[in-house]
């Protein structure tokens, strides 16, 4: 039995007949629902049928018109253990993306602080566009939960992407998470995570294209997992809102290295995901670069190696865990960094993979270690790399316990 509270927040897509089901279906399971539709949902499924099957009155408007009372989208937000937006159609999910705050629905979406799962239905075109994409991607950095569409047939009579995730599945994911082992509960995760910038004058840096993504994917799965996380990153265009997740923005990598080596000491587990600048400017100039001379040399000099640093400094009881970037010899070049940089693991990511490493949504990892054979996994999402990436270091906590190195 789940017994949590659940608000349903249901759009206007073929898709919300299916509702009807998933309150069925949690109400089965000891749940207290509430279901809240926009205007156009109630086209798709009535009011009479949602009240009936979660016997709870159903809200669209922030009042009533009859007797005026005041649905409060914050009452609302903080009574839900759970938030699920399903259908989530390309139009609310634009809207999710965006803060949009024009119904109950979007405005209760704004001011939960419970976990939040969509499932988002569309046509295929629609699914597949890259505006859409992007909505997707910004709710799933935010910290939502996408349950997936599924490929199959679609209203339009077209075949592709787009159909919504059956009730059961939906369900499942749910429960999955309410039952999720908090099995990193009062651990003390350091992450380092995005690009630094250099500053060279007021308007220039030195950078790369490093997003940030995937530290920030590990990031939500320790805290998911119980962790209390410290978020070391540079600068990026992601929002983190996770109460586990204490993030520190930086710029460069001195500014860097001073918040990481500040936090290591309190650390059982430190991920260096950062795309840290190896060089910087000698001389920052406070005043723009004038253009004078035909050729410019900059003078640079090595940044600090954050993670060789705090390798140097790492106990016994911490574990440090390296990415790797490379383009050539990959696996000779990690295990290299293996040892200088005294991790216990490196993910080593390829940029001869289509679709790995910076600026993707997606990663193509090879866990390399001491003593075990390289451990290669498929192309997969960020967060699915993430739950990989966790997994194998609780594989190697549950190790060191057990008195093996
Ligand atoms: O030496 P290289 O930059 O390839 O090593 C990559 C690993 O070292 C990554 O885990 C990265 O976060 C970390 N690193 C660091 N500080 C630097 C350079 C790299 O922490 N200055």
């Amino acid at each position: 039995m789940l017994k949590k509270n659940i608000l349903l927040g249901i759009t206007g897509g073929i898709a919300a007949y299916k509702a009807a089901i998933i309150v069925r279906l949690l109400i089965k399971l000891g749940c207290n629902v509430k279901v809240v539709l926009s205007e156009k949902a109630k086209h798709f499924i009535t009011p009479l049928t949602l009240a009936t099957l979660s016997k709870n009155p159903i809200l669209v408007d922030f009042f009533d018109p009859e007797n005026g009372s005041w649905n409060s989208h914050v009452d609302l937000g903080l009574w839900a253990d759970a938030y699920i937006i399903a259908p989530a159609t390309a139009n609310s999910l634009s809207k999710m993306a965006l803060g949009v705050a024009d119904n109950l629905l979007l405005t209760t979406y704004l001011s939960a602080r419970c976990p939040v799962f969509f499932a988002p239905t569309m046509d295929l075109d629609m699914y597949k566009h890259p505006a859409t994409q992007k909505n997707i991607n910004t709710l799933i950095e935010r910290g939502n939960i996408c349950i997936e569409a599924q490929s199959g047939e679609l209203a339009s009579g077209l075949e592709g992407k787009g159909r919504m995730a059956e009730p059961d599945t939906i369900v499942r994911k749910i429960t999955d998470f309410f039952e999720a082992k908090l099995d990193f509960l009062n651990k003390n995760v350091l992450i380092t995570a995005g690009p630094t910038y250099e500053h060279i004058d007021p308007v220039r840096f030195i950078g790369n294209y490093s997003s940030g993504k995937m530290g920030f994917a590990i990031a939500q799965e320790f805290a998911n997992r119980g962790a209390n996380v410290t978020l070391v990153s540079g600068p990026v265009n992601i929002s983190t809102i996770n109460n586990n997740i204490n993030r520190i923005d930086v710029t460069s990598a001195n500014e860097m290295y001073e918040q990481a080596e500040k936090h290591f000491h309190n650390a059982n587990i430190a991920v260096f995901a950062a795309a840290v600048a190896d060089y910087m400017p000698v001389i920052q100039a406070d005043e723009k670069i004038k253009k004078s001379s035909e050729n410019f040399t900059l003078q640079l000099k090595k940044t600090p190696d954050i993670a060789k640093l705090l390798g140097e400094i790492k106990r016994n009881d911490q574990i440090n865990v390296g990415f790797a970037l490379e383009t050539n010899d990959e696996v000779v070049n990690a295990k290299e960094k293996l040892i200088k940089k005294n991790f216990d693991f490196v993910v080593l990511n390829s940029l001869k993979d289509e679709g790995a490493g910076f600026n993707h949504d997606t990663n193509k990892i090879t866990i390399i270690s001491n003593n075990a054979k390289p451990i290669m996994y498929p192309l997969k999402s960020k967060q699915q790399v993430a739950v990989d990436i966790v997994n194998n270091i609780f594989k190697k906590i549950t190790s060191i316990q057990n008195g093996q190195k």
